[in-house]
């Protein structure tokens, strides 16, 4: 299995949702490439069709989205990972989703799950996966969007590892739930080697807080000045 992986946190080398997809690489024990979007960015779609009309399959446009498109075309698992930034993806990154356009066609049909579609020019292996960090300590009323926005983009039914209280695992003193946490997303990429998903357990262990959400929200707190 070969990944490749869309680093979409601003913050590039420092991004803690990077930390738990690093772990999720050693479990999976795959060939994989990492992009940093932060190194190489990625300028934001035109909107001009060339690539559908006057280009097929490539854009007018000279940057490093070449990088990604060729990633995904030679790429069995595509990993994003970015943080959540106001209930859904990072801008660097959804440029980056926008300049998708070449992979597809203008043509619309209806799939299976009666979703209007356009279908992508050649078939390409690649499954989608999303890891992102976040800073509140909730699921709910907090990942929906990106959640419906992934799935809808990308087909349903896709793996994701959703780290609420990301920062902790920069904080030196919560190093042992950082480790915790990281172990769990190890075993998520082995289950995903060998079964192709994340199993159930491992899952909602992974879709929990690290540490009691009060508390985490009245430390987070703290640090705000007055
Ligand atoms: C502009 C911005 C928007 C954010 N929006 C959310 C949000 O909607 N929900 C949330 O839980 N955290 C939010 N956060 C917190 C980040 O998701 C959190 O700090 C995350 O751990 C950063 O991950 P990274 O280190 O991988 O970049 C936001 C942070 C920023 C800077």
């Amino acid at each position: 299995m070969k990944a490749f992986v869309i680093n979409g946190s601003p913050k590039g080398e420092r991004s803690d949702t990077l930390k738990v997809t690093k772990a999720f690489l050693e479990g999976l024990e795959a060939e994989y490439e990492i992009l940093d979007i932060s190194r190489h960015p990625i300028k934001e779609c035109l909107g001009c069709h060339a690539c559908w009309y006057r280009t097929p399959g490539s854009c007018i446009q000279d940057d490093d989205m070449r990088l990604i498109l060729d990633g995904i075309r030679s790429a069995d698992l595509v990993i994003w990972s970015f943080p959540l930034y106001c209930y859904g993806m990072p801008s660097q990154a959804k440029a980056a989703v926008d300049r998708l356009m070449p992979l597809s066609s203008p043509v619309q049909y209806v799939n299976a799950e009666g979703k209007t579609c356009h279908p992508t020019t050649k078939p390409l292996p690649a499954r989608h996966m999303l890891i992102s960090g976040c800073g509140f300590p909730q699921y709910e009323h907090n990942y929906e969007p990106l959640i419906m926005q992934f799935g809808l983009a990308f087909g349903s039914g896709f793996a994701r590892i959703t780290a609420l209280e990301c920062p902790l695992l920069s904080v030196p003193e919560a190093k042992s739930l950082a480790d915790g946490y990281l172990a769990l997303a190890r075993k998520a990429g082995q289950e995903f080697k060998e079964n192709g998903a994340i199993a159930e357990d491992t899952q909602k262990a992974l879709d929990g807080p690290m540490f009691d959400p009060d508390t985490y929200r009245r430390m987070a707190s703290a640090t705000a000045r007055a």
